[in-house]
């Protein structure tokens, strides 16, 4: 049995404005306070990190980027550092999801560059990974998330999985309320795990959390953490509604040591 601790992070993705931002995050507080044994995060947009920080200063969730430059300042307009990410209170960040590596043309050489620059600064990186529609149908799934997990831990050792959630989004499955199937997801995450051991180190690779994204909702979320290697979930859609987001972290709890 794992005693790994299951970790549900909301992606709140370009959706609100400060202030309902704001009201989202104390909602989340107050709805997830008696919950422990998860691990919970939220991830809004830059403009609005700074507020959800104080919002959520006297509660045990987390404040992460959505993303993150890896260099440390200069002229890289639009781009926002992790020094900058720190400064205003926020300890993770997103990398490599999938919307910045399809919509935004993202490399995983980038990805790359950014996860070890968030890792050196000492946030805690969600990396996150995922084959599309065509690669999987193409019976690439595994092919694919390992040569994400090559490319953008390159660099990375043992003692740097301590800062390192491994996060499998099906592109297929985001947004779509398509969801993989419980044993198609189990699947996908023991072959990630076993990448991870052949990277990091198979103790590494045993204490990491890997979580699954992609239309996870409060009625799916058990049957999916419910498997071995599914150790919470990342959560698009249902993360902006605070009992929605809840229900889910509750699910995690619920599954808690199951695997
Ligand atoms: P979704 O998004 O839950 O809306 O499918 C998940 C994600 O993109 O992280």
């Amino acid at each position: 049995m794992s005693d790994r601790r299951p970790f549900v992070g909301g992606n709140w993705k370009m959706h609100g404005t400060l202030a309902s931002a704001e009201a989202l995050a104390r909602d989340v507080a107050s709805q997830t306070s008696a919950l422990s044994g998860v691990e919970i995060a939220v991830f809004p947009p830059f403009p609005h990190l700074e507020r959800v920080v104080s919002s959520l200063s006297a509660s045990t969730v987390h404040t992460g980027a959505q993303d993150v430059y890896f260099e440390g300042e200069g002229a890289f307009t639009g781009e926002v550092s992790c020094e900058m990410v720190k400064d205003v209170g926020a300890t993770m960040v997103l990398t490599g999801h999938s919307e910045r590596r399809h919509v935004l043309g993202e490399s995983d050489e980038l990805v790359g560059r950014k996860t070890a620059a968030a890792v050196a600064a000492g946030l805690v990186c969600v990396l996150c990974v995922g084959e599309t529609l065509e690669q999987r149908e193409a019976g690439k799934t595994d092919a694919v998330n390992e040569r994400q997990l090559r490319a953008c831990l390159a660099g990375l050792g043992p003692s740097d999985a301590g800062r390192l959630v491994i996060a499998y989004e099906p592109v297929w499955a985001i947004g779509t309320g398509r969801t993989a199937t419980p044993e198609d997801a189990q699947a996908a995450h023991a072959r990630i795990r076993k990448v991870l051991a052949e990277l990091l180190g198979s103790d590494a690779a045993d204490a990491m959390r890997v979580i699954y994204g992609g239309s996870v909702k409060p009625a799916n979320a058990g049957s999916l953490f419910g498997q071995p290697d599914i150790d919470g979930g990342l959560i698009g859609g249902a993360s902006l509604d605070a009992s929605s987001f809840a229900a889910i972290c509750e699910a995690a709890v619920a599954t808690e040591g199951v695997g």
